[in-house]
């Protein structure tokens, strides 16, 4: 017995490390704070895009017994994480859809980790599925959905719109043998983590139809209409009608109310991918464009998106979290107390989960709402600030009025045939990223290539969109 005390006790000084005193934490913490304080004031100065190298230094980090100064560790961020590729938290930061990471919300998560709550089961840390609770229902009422609802805090749009899924198929208990008689209805700017939800559930083989859109690249109800009987008449089982609010592409929202209707008339699941849009709700004059949000059957919206959260962060909310039980399961070593705080892990994909619902309190706590709203209008009132100097540019062509904080436009000099407009603005795209002053992404629309910053990072401002002007004027010449 001895022996194995003394073994121990070897053993627990040769751990030691992992438990630095209050000293060497204190320390530790503001070489860390110090770090990321250098980060923050360097984003004005630095590049928002970083040419990557091709990643040898990372691939051949050597890991071994011995362990290493704070210094070489933040040394080894800087170069090898912070930059290369895009600055996520960079104000000129235009890129598929961004959101800057606020401060508050990495406080949260640092106290989280600290304290390593445990955020799926609630006999173990009721507080943390509380918290949870709490802002799934905060965001439910945002949508305006009833009671009954319920949902999780998820690590991300795409994890929600799986929960959501199968949520759907639940709902309606479909049978193998029905699936390919099942039909999904979506406009092609629908975003491709849906499709995956359907493969990952099993629901493959259940067939899409592609429902038209307007000009604003926005879904026609009549056509949804149009389809479901026409899916009726060939014996098919119309089944989920999917609709966006805030489409990757250029910010559509579909009309909801309409879709509702005939989704409610036809018996469909309607569920809104709202992920990039859904907060923009927070904006009292933008509500009324979201009317009908509050009738769907479900409803995903990314904190780390229009939120400003950091990234690892998602929300599903059913309108009757009933839908959920599915996901549901007992076993001998997690007895669930019949609280009045459901553990989150029984409403989830996952059992272990990180204590997101911090990094949603802390800023919601600390701010309050006035100043996300404020924000968000912000963006919107910019991005169309960027419509109206990018139409005032020789040789570019803008796309629709910005309906939210995304606009599309690419290079066209005067007399480019479709086709060279595209590679010239593939072309510029290669450009602006060769440059790096700021970020932009594109896309194919209508068998185009299209620019489409989205401006949505809460620290961008109108000199940043400046900025965008200058750069597109400093590298093709153009003049407005
Ligand atoms: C409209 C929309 N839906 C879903 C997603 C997927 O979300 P995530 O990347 O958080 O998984 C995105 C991501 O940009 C999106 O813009």
């Amino acid at each position: 017995m001895r022996d194995l005390r003394d073994q121990a006790e070897a053993l627990r000084r040769a751990a030691a490390a992992l438990e630095p005193g209050p000293d060497e934490r204190r320390r530790l913490a503001t070489a860390v704070v110090e770090h990321a304080e250098g980060f923050l004031e360097a984003l004005e100065t630095g590049p928002a895009y970083w040419t990557p190298d091709d990643g040898a230094a990372m691939r051949g980090l050597d890991l071994g017994p011995e362990g290493r100064s704070i210094d070489e560790l933040l040394a080894l961020v800087t170069t090898e994480v912070e930059r290369q590729g895009v600055n996520p938290a960079h104000p000129r930061d235009f890129g598929w859809v961004p959101g800057g990471g606020l401060f508050a919300s990495a406080l949260g998560d640092y106290l989280a980790a600290v304290s390593n709550t445990f955020a799926g089961y609630s006999p173990a840390c009721p507080g943390a599925a509380r918290t949870e609770h709490r802002m799934v229902r905060w965001i439910a009422d945002l949508v305006g959905y009833p009671e009954s609802a319920g949902g999780v805090l998820t690590s991300g749009g795409s994890v929600a719109i799986l929960t959501a899924i199968l949520a759907a198929r639940d709902a309606r208990g479909v049978a193998s043998a029905e699936i390919p008689a099942l039909v999904v209805y979506a406009t092609e700017e629908l975003h491709y983590a849906a499709a995956k939800a359907l493969h990952i559930v099993g629901l493959r083989e259940a067939s899409w139809r592609t429902v038209p859109v307007d000009a604003r690249r926005r879904m026609v109800p009549d056509e949804l209409q149009r389809l479901v009987v026409e899916d009726r008449r060939k014996g098919l089982t119309p089944w989920l009608v999917l609709s966006t609010a805030g489409t990757v592409n250029s910010g559509a929202i579909d009309p909801l109310e309409a879709i509702g209707v005939i989704a409610r008339a036809e018996g469909l699941w309607h569920h809104v991918d709202a992920a990039y849009g859904g907060f923009y709700m927070l904006v009292e004059a933008f509500r009324p464009r979201f009317r009908g949000i509050e009738q769907s059957d479900s409803v995903v919206l990314d904190p780390h998106k229009s939120l400003f959260v950091p990234y690892g962060a998602g929300a599903v909310v059913v309108r009757d979290a009933a839908h959920l039980d599915a996901l549901r399961f007992r076993a001998p070593y997690l007895v669930e107390s019949e609280t009045a705080d459901p553990s989150p892990s029984e409403q989830s994909i996952e059992l272990t989960k990180h204590f997101r619902g911090l990094r949603m309190l802390f800023p919601l706590f600390l701010h309050g709402t006035a100043p996300f709203a404020a924000a968000l209008e912000e963006k919107v009132v910019l991005t169309r600030y960027l419509h109206e100097r990018i139409d005032a540019l020789d040789g570019f062509e803008t796309g629709p009025p910005p309906e939210l904080s995304t606009m599309c436009f690419r290079r066209r000099p005067s007399g480019s045939s479709e086709e060279e407009a595209d590679r010239a603005t593939l072309d510029l795209q290669d450009a602006i990223h060769a440059d790096g002053h700021v970020f932009v992404t594109g896309s194919w629309l209508n068998d185009h290539f299209w620019l489409r910053p989205c401006v949505e990072v809460f620290r961008t401002h109108a000199t940043h969109i400046d900025a965008l002007i200058d750069t597109l004027e400093r590298l093709t010449g153009a003049s407005g």
